[in-house]
């Protein structure tokens, strides 16, 4: 399995395009346009009960892309995501992640789980488990390190994420925004090949808000391919290659953040950015 920090990676914004000048700064992390497609989804739906969520959804995530995806309460963000790592089970359509068809194969299911790496709104953490503990969990079970390489990767990870101190605290001895790293931490010791973020910040107090959206942004840096449900659009704008605005079970429309904030083309983007952005 390749590193995806060694993946050639070029600035997308060309000089061409119509909305930035050539002198104008590209976003934190790009990917080039030939680079291996990671994430192809092709006319995906799901319902739930009768209840159309996700109503054919097509995208390709390349690797190194990171994608935030937007859109009011209810339109199907997170559900979306969470049929990437089979969170959720899709009824048509077609979801091939890493190379893996996500079919009802349990083989698939747990290579996929082994791939993609998730960080959820309330963190998730095992509150009976040390920061240590919470970290060194999944790669000792599922990928069979031994504890010692395991603590030394947690212990490494806590300090790329800037709390190499709490290793042997409890989830509730740490603040939100601590909790929240600690969880990003859990899922990158997993060595995934994708992360998705459903509204990592949402629940956090506003002072603790930039310093998970800071750890991302390294992440997005190293060149992780990453789908980042949030409305943190100052995240968005400096940081995102693309942003997706769902609505309804659809992507409504997509594009570079440039394109997006200064000439969405569809009313529905105008009016939520309006109801976002004031
Ligand atoms: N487990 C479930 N059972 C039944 N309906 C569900 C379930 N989960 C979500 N839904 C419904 O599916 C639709 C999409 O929900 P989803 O959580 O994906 O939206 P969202 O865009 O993430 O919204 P929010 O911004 O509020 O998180 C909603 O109408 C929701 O009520
Ligand atoms: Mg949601």
């Amino acid at each position: 399995m390749s590193d995806p920090a060694s993946q050639p990676r070029t600035d997308p914004v060309l000089p061409t395009d119509p909305f930035v000048s050539s002198a104008a700064p590209g976003p934190a992390s790009g990917s080039a346009s030939d680079a291996p497609v990671i994430i192809e989804c092709q006319d995906v739906h799901k319902w739930y009960g009768d209840h159309h969520v996700l109503r054919g959804i097509d995208m390709t995530v390349r690797q190194g892309e990171v994608l935030v995806i937007f859109g009011p309460s209810g339109s199907g963000k997170s559900t979306f995501i969470r049929t990437l790592n089979r969170l959720e089970e899709h009824q048509r359509g077609r979801i091939v992640v890493d190379g893996i068809e996500l079919t009802t194969d349990v083989r698939n299911i747990a290579a996929i789980r082994r791939e993609v790496g998730m960080v959820f709104q309330q963190f998730n953490l095992f509150p009976h488990l040390t920061v240590l503990q919470n970290i060194t969990l999944g790669p000792i079970r599922v990928r069979g390190w031994t504890r010692e390489k395991a603590e030394e990767e947690a212990h490494r990870l806590l300090t790329r994420v800037g709390i190499p101190e709490q290793a042997l605290k409890y989830p509730l001895q740490l603040s939100g925004g601590q909790q929240q790293r600690v969880a990003i931490a859990r899922a990158l010791a997993m060595q995934p090949r994708v992360m998705l973020f459903d509204e990592p910040t949402s629940a956090l107090d506003p002072e603790m808000i930039s310093e998970v959206l800071d750890v991302m942004q390294g992440l997005a840096r190293s060149g992780m391919t990453m789908l980042c449900v949030t409305h943190e659009m100052g995240f968005a704008r400096h940081v995102a290659d693309r942003m997706v605005f769902m609505d309804d079970g659809v992507i409504v429309e997509q594009g570079p953040p440039t394109q997006i904030f200064e000439a969405p083309e569809q009313e529905r983007t105008k009016r939520f950015l309006a109801q976002i952005l004031h």
